[in-house]
């Protein structure tokens, strides 16, 4: 499993990056604003540090514009990936940057026909949001089984990307899905790594060697 970091802030990518686990970013336009710095600026600076995918959102809601705003971004860097939402202008827009090699990643996926839509647009990645979809007591994670379950039946190149990650479950549970992708916020990382029985058993083993060795 792929792991992308769900964030815009650099320092924060630059420190995970350190440990070999990021294979990608995402970002959106909240996590955006939440660093309020020039949005060329952030993702050309994120893509110099992390060589895979780095999604950037666009912003506007019509198709043609859309695809203005995606050519000018895909100049910024040789692995930016275009953001769109789950819309009929975003499909087109989808449709007509596939055709010309320009990657994707279409956003807000909240059911199986939405996935099944944007991998047929030619999306290089979908992101369903599996936290938001508990938020209102629909299991995210079924999302995730079904769409899998479509892009195995029918050979699609789609990679799931599963978003709106809220905690370890949701990694370990998409992880066994066969989800291709899961973008995590860094705050949740340590999570993945860390384990109270860890914890005691290195001070036990620390403290059974300082004993042997008489401090
Ligand atoms: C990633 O591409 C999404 O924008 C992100 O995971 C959304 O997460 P949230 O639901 O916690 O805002």
């Amino acid at each position: 499993m792929k792991f992308f970091l769900d964030t815009a802030n650099v320092e924060e990518i630059k420190r995970i990056a350190r440990l070999g686990l990021v294979d990608g970013v995402t970002t959106n336009p909240s996590l955006i604003a939440k660093e309020g710095r020039d949005f060329k600026e952030v993702i050309q600076e994120i893509c110099s540090i992390v060589p895979g995918p780095v999604s950037a959102e666009v912003i506007s809601t019509k198709a043609e514009d859309m695809l203005r705003e995606a050519e000018e971004i895909a100049q910024w860097a040789p692995n930016v990936v275009i953001k769109l939402p789950m819309t009929e202008d975003g499909l087109y827009a989808t449709h007509a940057l596939a055709a010309k090699g320009i990657k994707t990643n279409v956003t807000l996926i909240f059911s199986a026909a939405q996935g099944l839509m944007a991998a047929k647009a030619g999306a290089t990645y979908i992101s369903p949001f599996v936290g938001r979809l508990d938020d209102i007591g629909v299991s995210g994670m079924n999302l995730i089984r079904e769409l899998k379950t479509i892009i195995d039946n029918y050979g699609f190149k789609t990679e799931i990307i599963v978003a709106s990650v809220r905690n370890l479950a949701h990694v370990e549970q998409a992880a066994i899905a066969g989800g291709h992708i899961a973008t995590i916020p860094g705050s949740l990382l340590p999570s993945l790594w860390k384990h109270p029985l860890t914890d005691i058993g290195i001070e036990k083993f620390l403290s059974d060697w300082n004993k042997m060795s008489g401090k």
